[in-house]
């Protein structure tokens, strides 16, 4: 039982996470989203948990950490969904990451290199083998990697979860609330500032997502480098004999886009995303929603008679090295856990674990060790 008093200024899944767990060690923890609680990233994203498929050489740390939460995936959901008494539509079916030309063939081949050189459990299949998996497949797909053990989960299902789960162990949940200024005295965080006056607290944990840099207050050295990195995206209806259980990813040398689909068990057909520094403009286009459609309809021709359920766009939480800021910073009583950028939804139940363990025990876990803030300010 910890008696602390715990603000979380943002109330997408990284800030409902670790509100659960520290509601659920007794804190009194109160949240304050801008506008709807998990309404923003967490509800614009596809929900894929795919630390292989979006592997990068460079960026061996963040595949280790994506790995672990992965891992952590199986209990996060059976202890939520036990709570929440609801599914999180979890699924297992893997990724296919798909090649259609050519040119896609050898980026192909070049990204399986890095997978098995970075010892990942994937495959490589002919367009053939692809086909056997997801008959929905053009005849164009030459070749495939499969991802056998990268899975995804309903992100919207997952907020209501979290919000329910939070709010049953007494979490204090206040939507259309902007955190205006973290208040800080001789060095330590006190409290915030909202429209409704000062809110004290011993401890402050910032999960605001794109928005938290905007947060006043901080001094500005140690604002978290974290920008809006736009993604417009489109639901399909699955009907008429098209029906897709695995995750595609596609692989085009020769257009600006890439796609996914990504398939859910009430039928709906997610299909993402674009990837644009536009600050935070949040306007679809014709021609971002052109490349969506064209991306997958040359991976799954039969989309083209699918209904268009619903367009959005989202802002990832883009950080200076894409890895996520998590842990203490130079003011005491100030926490980060934000700039998940494209993992937010993979990367929750390690964030959400690590960070309330470290409220508990005030220790730094060794997993959470290599993405404090301390490595921009070196
Ligand atoms: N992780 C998928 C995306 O950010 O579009």
């Amino acid at each position: 039982m910890i008696h602390k008093k715990i603000i979380i200024i943002g109330g997408g899944v990284i800030g409902l996470g670790i509100g659960w767990q520290l509601a659920k060690a007794g804190a009194a923890v109160t949240i304050y989203d801008r506008s709807e609680a998990g309404r923003a990233a967490s509800w614009a994203a596809a929900g894929m948990l795919a630390p292989l498929a979006e592997a990068h050489s460079e960026e061996p740390e963040l595949l280790k950490l994506g790995c672990q939460s992965l891992e952590r995936y199986w209990q996060w959901v059976t202890e939520l969904e036990a709570d929440a008494e609801m599914s999180v539509g979890y699924r297992l079916e893997g990724t296919l990451i798909v090649g259609l030309e050519p040119d896609d063939t050898h980026q192909l081949r070049h990204l399986y290199e890095v997978q098995r050189n970075l010892q990942l459990d994937v495959n490589w299949l002919t367009g053939r083998e692809a086909r056997d998996i997801e008959s929905a497949l053009s005849p164009r797909v030459t070749a495939a990697i499969h991802c056998a053990s990268d899975y995804q989960v309903d992100n919207r299902l997952m907020v209501t979860a979290l919000q329910h789960a939070y709010q049953k162990h007494g979490g204090v949940l206040h939507g259309n609330s902007t955190v205006e200024s973290v208040v800080i005295e001789n060095g330590s965080a006190i409290g915030v500032r909202t429209q409704h006056g000062f809110q004290n607290a011993d401890i402050v944990i910032l999960s605001a997502g794109c928005w938290s840099a905007q947060i006043e207050g901080i001094p500005e050295a140690i604002v978290p480098p974290v920008r809006p990195v736009k993604g417009q995206m489109l639901a399909l209806q699955m009907e008429g004999g098209i029906a897709i259980n695995s995750v595609i990813r596609t692989v085009r040398a020769r257009y600006p886009t890439s796609v996914y689909l990504v398939p859910r068990t009430d039928g709906r057909l997610i299909v993402g995303a674009t990837s644009e520094e536009m600050g935070f403009d949040t306007r679809l286009t014709a021609g971002g929603v052109f490349e969506l459609l064209r991306g997958a309809w040359e991976a799954v021709p039969g989309i083209y008679e699918l209904p268009i359920l619903e367009t959005w766009t989202g802002l990832r939480p883009g950080s200076r090295d894409n890895a996520p800021i998590l842990g203490k910073t130079p003011v005491e009583n100030l926490i980060y856990a934000t700039g998940h950028y494209r993992n937010g939804i993979l990367l929750t139940p390690i964030t959400a674990y690590e960070i309330a363990k470290l409220v508990l025990t005030g220790e730094t876990s060794e997993i959470i060790a290599p993405f404090q803030l301390g490595r921009f300010l070196r």
